[in-house]
């Protein structure tokens, strides 16, 4: 699929949602979260089988991981359950409803019981209240399949002023959700100490948004792996 037909895929999800006001907050998102990005987010993500997406908002992501490959199927939590009757909303009018499962839950009470091929988290780590992130990475590793992989998009602490620039937007958007933005070396150690193999680098943008991706494989049950393999890296700096 090319960049125009991806394009198009974010241009009807955006007319998917109703509200005037969503579909702008979607038009941004998409932009914070560019084509380009999605690209590579997309590149590690199995093309079929399970996908968990942790924090999914509205669920526009979710959407359009399925509406890239059929042969996905997208279980989804979120826990705001307006944005999640809006996701399930906008799945029926898209034609994804048999692909995706929205489900309005915490990810701290989600019970990680079925197993999974990828999972996916844009956004939501720095969300979670200050020392559970730990617990979350525990489970991700513990029903990932062997070869499957957690796709991290976060944005770090540093440099100061882009945090500060991220913190305003993330208290504007809901100021009473925490927000904790971690140490890209502390998140890589605690990933590692689960198991996973993990690479990160920069995700570059004209915004100031810090962002930062990590790759998280699972490459064994028991989480001593071989490398992760190098597929085309775009747009980073200051690999891990
Ligand atoms: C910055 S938004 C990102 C949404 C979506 N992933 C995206 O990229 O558009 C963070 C989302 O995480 C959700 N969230 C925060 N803490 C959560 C938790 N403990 N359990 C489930 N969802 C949570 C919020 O409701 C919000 O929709």
């Amino acid at each position: 699929m090319n960049r125009s037909a991806k394009g198009r895929i974010t241009r009807r999800i955006i007319a998917a949602y109703d509200d005037r006001i969503i579909r702008w907050y979607c038009t941004i998102r998409f932009r914070i979260i560019n084509l380009r990005m999605l690209e590579e987010i997309e590149q590690y993500m199995p093309r079929k089988g399970t996908i968990l997406d942790l924090g999914c908002g509205f669920g526009l992501f979710s959407h359009y991981f399925a509406l890239c490959s059929k042969a996905r199927r997208m279980l989804s939590l979120d826990l705001n359950g307006r944005r999640i009757t809006l996701a399930k909303e906008a799945a029926r009018r898209l034609g994804t409803d048999r692909q995706t499962n929205f489900r309005a839950m915490n990810v701290l009470d989600y019970p990680f019981d079925r197993p999974v091929d990828g999972i996916v988290m844009l956004d939501l780590v720095h969300h979670l209240p200050k020392g559970r992130a730990d617990e979350i990475l525990t489970h991700c590793y513990r029903i990932l399949a062997t070869g499957g992989v957690l796709l991290i998009k976060d944005v770090e602490d540093r440099p100061l002023w882009k945090m500060a620039f991220t913190w305003i937007l993330d208290k504007a958007m809901d100021y009473r959700t925490p927000v904790n933005y971690y140490d890209r070396d502390r998140l890589i150690a605690l990933l590692r100490e689960r198991g996973f193999e993990v690479h990160s680098h920069q995700m570059l943008d004209i915004l100031p948004y810090p962002h930062v991706f990590f790759i998280c494989r699972k490459t064994s049950p028991h989480g001593e792996g071989t490398a992760l393999p190098q597929t085309n890296l775009q747009s980073h700096s200051g690999h891990s």
